[in-house]
């Protein structure tokens, strides 16, 4: 009877201790159960058995404390439980076993330890990291661990590749479904052939190329970049091969997440909505999907139709790559003289192709690089591998050339062989982009003179052409002669425009940005002019300003500020605009009395107007163009008070060589950028859709989107426009002016906050387009309900994440 009290009262104490003080560990001795689970000691990841979704079987699984239905990690993913009486125990070999309801192992570990080796006192542990370890009492090493056998989910310290000693390859795998741990056929990880690259593959086919490490990044994942949330380094050497990635500050949570659609997720733990936040993900566009435009074409998501053969290449299958079928891709038009005489053409700014089957020298040099493809006939391409320091390293090719992507920003030079006489046809180009300053300005002076001729001379040519039903148009854009083409756009002289604005006199100067200077000049026929003087320590080369001349001159629209013209000179570069008279927006709507004047006819009209400057940019252009630096004192207007849209695909001219990396890196104004693109650098035509949204609520209310900076307010114009929306109170959000003037017309005004709202949304995918927004903005139909805005309290912009950038924020504020 002693004996049986005693042992009631130890299993009670058991009992109690396990409920109360949860175990981070177990030993062969002790056992967990189903209902009963592991904690780690910081309290960050539980282990236990679950059951996913509407599922009924259950699994082992590991979860965040604070977030029990996210699961990280699945022993069982194949072979679920059907009640709810399996345990988990450690053998005394320090094998992590599963049994069902009939103690048969539906699931265990592997130790890589051969079973011959003795195992003292193996314990089973779960580390505040999310990994959950088995050790030998009396060795530090480790048996095994859950990091090694990853799931669907790359945590903190989690290392993603090869350990080339063992050859063991952790990679992820989707979940089949969310009812379904088991693994899918999606999988992301470390490809070792050729080059190493990270993939996301479907079966054993390449679904999407992340890329190879350039030094910095993954070369198909640029918008990775240094932020305060995480580091991330990628190891190569003998021993092991992996990327992986640490956060900063272990009480910020982070995971990474493959799903089932192939796609990468990331997500950060919010504490004050109690959720994950979608902080990343892989998807982009078309020209993500491995291989779109088969071999030796190129897709540039810019142009339509997206693919274009290599220049020197043509069509496989014409008919096919005509109806759109681009699989086949393009095969050499000329072939190649092999030892006899082949060059190099020159693409800037790519995705680099598939390495899978390609050669690398971490060591040697652009120029041996060079030697060295053009002595092996089958080398069909070289690059530099490392983009560090001015590039090193060795990559060639010799292999058919696959997903090669253009790209807007970070791409890298890829050197593509091609026949003597393909060169010669290009000759003159590719030297032309070759070449230093100097000799660019000789070349311009030239230019200039020959633009007469050539002008002339390629109207004729172009109406020849017209006649013989042919397009003009290079295949591709970046290396042609179409500059002298498509140039229908006077260039002034530096004489004309020093004496139209006094000598670019002080008081002549209109403002000033991160990209030089704006004056107002006088023509001698007395047409009035702005001339934007860029800074000349911009960094941007002449063939880069000629791009984005040639872009911006295409672009014709009644709400874009037209431009007149430019001026290249004596290391000058200058864009010529017309002058409009009454100056930016933001002069009006944030000043106490010009607001006056600004009655609901004529906001609404502004409003409408951008709308449709912003549609045209994005979609009914022939150029996609995302401008990325909407603001109100980007709007200028005219005499009739309409609208103009200016500085229009001026971003993209600052970010191909940035002289000040750090701070001008994401560019763009603090106060108008999404989450999305201030925290890790991902832009699309939803970052100017949110800004739109910030500046129609900024018209609506008189007020800066950016209050925050003084001090103790609480909520910015976005957070205040939520609350009071949801308080069913969003009068209280229209500036005071329109209610004194009473000019207003309600539901007007109503919907253009509604529309705000939906603009500024968290998400991007939630924010209409633009094509939808001026939808919204004309007609009477019902509007879905906005949620959440992005950074909507100062907290979520420059709180715990943020908070280096808070200095920042507010000088650029008064800079601009
Ligand atoms: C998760 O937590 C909720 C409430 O905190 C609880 O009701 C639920 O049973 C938990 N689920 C698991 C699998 O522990
Ligand atoms: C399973 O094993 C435990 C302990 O080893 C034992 O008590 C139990 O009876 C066994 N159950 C079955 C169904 O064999
Ligand atoms: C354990 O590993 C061996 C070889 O490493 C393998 O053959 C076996 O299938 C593995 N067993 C399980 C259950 O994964
Ligand atoms: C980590 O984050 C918490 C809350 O987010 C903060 O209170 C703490 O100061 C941070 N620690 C460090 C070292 O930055
Ligand atoms: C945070 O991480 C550091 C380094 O990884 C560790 O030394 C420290 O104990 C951790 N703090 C907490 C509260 O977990
Ligand atoms: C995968 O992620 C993308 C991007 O977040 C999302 O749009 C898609 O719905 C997800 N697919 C599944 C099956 O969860
Ligand atoms: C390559 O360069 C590294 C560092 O610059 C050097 O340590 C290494 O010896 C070089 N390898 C060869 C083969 O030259
Ligand atoms: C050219 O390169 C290929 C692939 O590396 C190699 O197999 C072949 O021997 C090389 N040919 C010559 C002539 O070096
Ligand atoms: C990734 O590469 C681009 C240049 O290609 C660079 O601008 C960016 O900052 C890089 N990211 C990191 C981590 O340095």
């Amino acid at each position: 009877m002693k004996a049986f009290t005693a042992l009631f009262v130890y299993s009670l104490l058991l009992s109690f201790f396990r409920t109360s003080t949860a175990l981070d560990a177990i030993t062969p001795s002790q056992s967990i159960r189903d209902g009963e689970t592991l904690v780690s000691a910081g309290r960050i990841f539980e282990l236990g058995f679950f059951s996913p979704d509407s599922s009924k079987s259950r699994y082992v699984g590991i979860w965040f404390v604070v977030s029990n239905d996210t699961v990280v990690w699945v022993a069982n993913r194949e072979t679920p439980l059907e009640n709810h009486h399996g345990v988990l125990k450690v053998t005394n070999k320090g094998i992590l076993v599963l049994l069902d309801s009939t103690n048969t192992t539906i699931w265990s570990s592997n130790t890589s330890r051969t079973a011959g080796n003795k195992v003292n006192n193996p314990t089973a542990q779960l580390l505040d990291s999310g990994n959950l370890v088995v050790k030998d009492g009396n060795i530090e090493s480790l048996l095994w661990q859950s990091f090694d056998h990853p799931c669907d989910t790359l945590l903190s310290e989690m290392k993603l590749g090869w350990d080339l000693v063992s050859g063991l390859d952790r990679y992820l795998t989707s979940w089949k479904s969310a009812e379904d741990p088991a693994p899918s056929e999606i999988s992301a990880g470390l490809d070792r052939r050729g080059l190493p690259q990270l993939v996301v593959m479907k079966g054993d086919k390449i679904k999407v190329r992340l890329g190879f490490w350039n030094g910095l990044n993954f070369t198909g994942m640029t918008w990775l970049r240094p932020n305060p949330l995480f580091k991330y380094e990628f190891v190569s050497n003998e021993k092991e091969i992996y990327y992986e990635y640490k956060v900063q500050n272990n009480s910020t949570f982070l995971r990474y997440v493959i799903n089932s659609s192939g796609i990468g997720e990331g997500f950060k733990w919010m504490d004050h909505t109690k959720s994950w936040e979608l902080t990343t993900t892989t998807q982009s566009d078309e020209c993500e999907n491995y291989a779109h435009c088969g071999a030796y074409a190129s897709c540039d998501i810019n142009n339509s139709p997206v693919c274009a053969c290599l220049k020197g290449f043509i069509p496989k299958s014409p008919k096919d790559w005509n109806s759109a079928d681009w699989s086949g891709g393009c095969v050499r038009g000329t072939p190649l003289g092999c030892n006899d005489g082949d060059g190099f053409l020159t693409y800037k700014s790519v995705k680099l192709p598939d390495t899978s089957s390609s050669w690398f020298d971490r060591n040697m040099s652009l120029k041996k690089c060079e030697e060295m493809c053009l002595e092996n006939c089958s080398c069909k391409a070289y690059a530099n591998l490392d983009i560090r320091n001015g590039g090193s390293g060795c990559l060639l090719w010799f292999a058919n050339l696959f997903d090669l992507v253009v790209v807007q920003i970070d791409g890298q030079d890829l050197y593509i062989r091609v026949a003597a006489s393909i060169l010669d046809h290009t000759e003159k180009s590719k030297h032309f982009g070759q070449k230093n300053q100097v000799i660019i300005i000789i070349c311009s002076a030239i230019l200039l003179m020959a633009m007469l001729v050539l002008g002339l001379l390629s109207y004729v040519r172009r109406k020849k052409l017209r006649m013989e039903g042919m397009n003009i148009r290079c295949q591709n854009d970046s290396n042609n002669e179409g500059w002298n083409e498509d140039m229908e756009l006077p260039i002034f002289d530096l004489i004309t425009i020093s004496n139209a604005t006094d000598n670019f006199a002080i008081n002549n100067k209109l403002g000033e940005g991160g990209f030089g200077s704006v004056y107002k000049g006088t023509l001698h026929g007395g047409q009035e002019i702005a001339v934007k003087r860029l800074s000349k320590n911009s960094g941007q080369g002449f063939n880069e300003f000629k791009n984005e001349v040639t872009l911006i001159a295409k672009l014709q629209h009644r709400n874009l500020v037209k431009l007149l013209g430019f001026c290249i000179q004596e290391n000058e570069k200058m864009l010529i605009y017309e002058y409009l008279h009454n100056k930016s927006l933001d002069s009006f709507i944030f000043d106490q009395s010009k607001s006056r004047l600004l009655d609901w006819r004529v906001r609404h009209n502004i409003i409408s107007g951008i709308a449709r400057g912003l549609l045209y940019l994005h979609e009914d252009s022939r150029l996609r163009i995302i401008h990325r630096d909407l603001k109100a004192s980007n709007i200028l207007l005219d005499n009739d008070m309409n609208p103009k849209i200016s500085d229009f695909g001026l971003a993209k001219i600052f970010d191909g060589d940035q002289t000040n990396a750090d701070t001008n890196r994401i560019v763009g104004t603090y106060g108008y950028m999404p989450p999305e693109y201030a925290g890790y650098g991902q832009f699309s035509v939803k970052t100017d859709v949110f800004s739109f949204g910030v500046l129609v609520l900024e018209i609506v209310s008189g007020k800066k989107s950016k209050e925050l900076c003084n001090s103790d307010q609480h909520l910015n114009l976005l957070g205040h426009a939520w609350t009071q929306w949801i308080e069913d109170k969003p009068m209280d959000l229209i500036d005071e002016f329109l209610i004194l003037g009473n000019s207003y017309i309600l539901s007007e005004v109503l919907r253009c906050i509604h529309v705000g709202l939906l603009c500024v949304q968290q998400k991007p995918e939630d924010r209409p387009n633009m094509s939808s927004v001026v939808l919204m903005l004309s007609s009477d139909n019902s509007l879905p309900d906005p949620g959440q805005p992005g950074f909507f309290t100062d907290k979520a912009l420059l709180g715990e994440d943020y908070s280096s950038r808070n200095e920042i924020t507010c000088t650029m504020l008064k800079a601009r």
